[in-house]
């Protein structure tokens, strides 16, 4: 299947991020390298662009989409919450542009052997990291119906939670489940048919909840950004896009947290907190225009979140 990823909110990106050709920027999410390359194309021979991936598919096909540029350009293997590491190792500093484009690109979602879509039937595998050893067929068949709840419902925000993992415990004590299309089966047992009327496939949530656990997507986030943040240059930036509240909060709290100066208690006289600003940050996130969401209706719960350093 060729990779076909649409890159969302990209003009904004542009306008946001690339303001110096011979800049360094990384691009923290590679995956079909969209963003990436209309960057890399704005760039002079003495710009660098760096991205990182932790999908070995998504690395290939970007390092091959950006051969043609004419800057400097490293992909780095690595999950992004080691970027502190992988910069320093390389000596890079005074980064001008981070972007964190979150979650699963359009090709991982469509290729069924991935079993992120519960749209195709395929393994339940959801791997970012094909090197990874945690898949969600051993979540699934080994999580507790207590952990099977309180992850189905805390990282899906499913209201039939605790129902879906009664029906998950239930069905392996006969087999085990293995295929996505019977984890959709089962998801749709478990919620009453009144409830799936409306709303979004009633699988989507409980996919979500698998992947981010499978992939431990949220955890990492908040350090990660405070990591790039040290890294940024004065008046360099860093842009968070994300598809789903949970990171949407976690962008939003970490980047008002890095950009509040004292946090003494008011009836101190003096400051002894030390605590400075790092950045300065948009309270509003920036959404896609409705002819983007028309064009690409993936691009419909997108958020881009920029924050500047001081
Ligand atoms: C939404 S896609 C990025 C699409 C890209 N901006 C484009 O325009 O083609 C997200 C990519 O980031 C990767 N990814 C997600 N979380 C990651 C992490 N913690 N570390 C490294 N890569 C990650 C995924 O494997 C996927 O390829």
């Amino acid at each position: 299947m060729a990779f076909h990823h649409v890159s969302v909110l990209l003009n904004e990106c542009l306008e946001n991020f690339v303001r110096d050709p011979d800049g360094i920027y990384v691009d923290c999410t590679l995956g079909g390298a969209g963003h990436a390359h209309a960057i890399g194309e704005r760039l002079s021979a003495k710009g660098h662009l760096l991205g990182f991936d932790q999908d070995q598919t998504a690395r290939q096909v970007a390092a091959e989409r950006l051969s043609d540029l004419a800057c400097q350009v490293t992909i780095i293997p690595s999950n992004f919450k080691n970027l502190k590491d992988e910069l320093s190792k390389r000596q890079i500093s005074g980064v001008t542009a981070f972007l964190f484009d979150l979650g699963v690109s359009s090709y991982q979602l469509d290729t069924p052997e991935r079993g992120f879509s519960y749209m195709h039937d395929g393994p339940l595998d959801m791997r970012m990291d094909q090197s990874n050893p945690l898949t969600a067929e051993e979540i699934v068949n080994t999580y507790s119906e207590a952990d099977l709840t309180r992850l189905i419902k805390e990282y899906g925000e499913e209201r039939w939670a605790k129902r879906i993992a009664q029906f998950i415990c239930k069905r392996r004590e006969e087999e085990p489940l293995r295929r996505t299309g019977q984890l959709v089966e089962l998801i749709k047992q478990a919620i009453p048919a009144g409830a799936r009327k409306d709303g979004p496939h009633p699988a989507k949530r409980t996919f979500q909840a698998l992947r981010i656990e499978v992939n431990q997507e949220l955890a990492i986030l908040a350090q990660s950004f405070r990591d790039a943040v040290d890294f940024l240059k004065p008046g360099g930036r860093i842009g968070v896009i994300t598809f789903q509240s949970l990171e949407d909060r976690i962008a939003k709290q970490t980047f008002k947290e890095l950009s509040t100066g004292c946090i003494c208690p008011p009836e101190l006289p003096v400051c002894v907190c030390g605590h400075k600003a790092l950045v300065k940050a948009r309270n509003k996130a920036i959404e896609p225009t409705e002819a983007e969401v028309k064009a690409n209706p993936r691009a419909r719960s997108a958020r881009l979140r920029i924050a500047e350093k001081l």
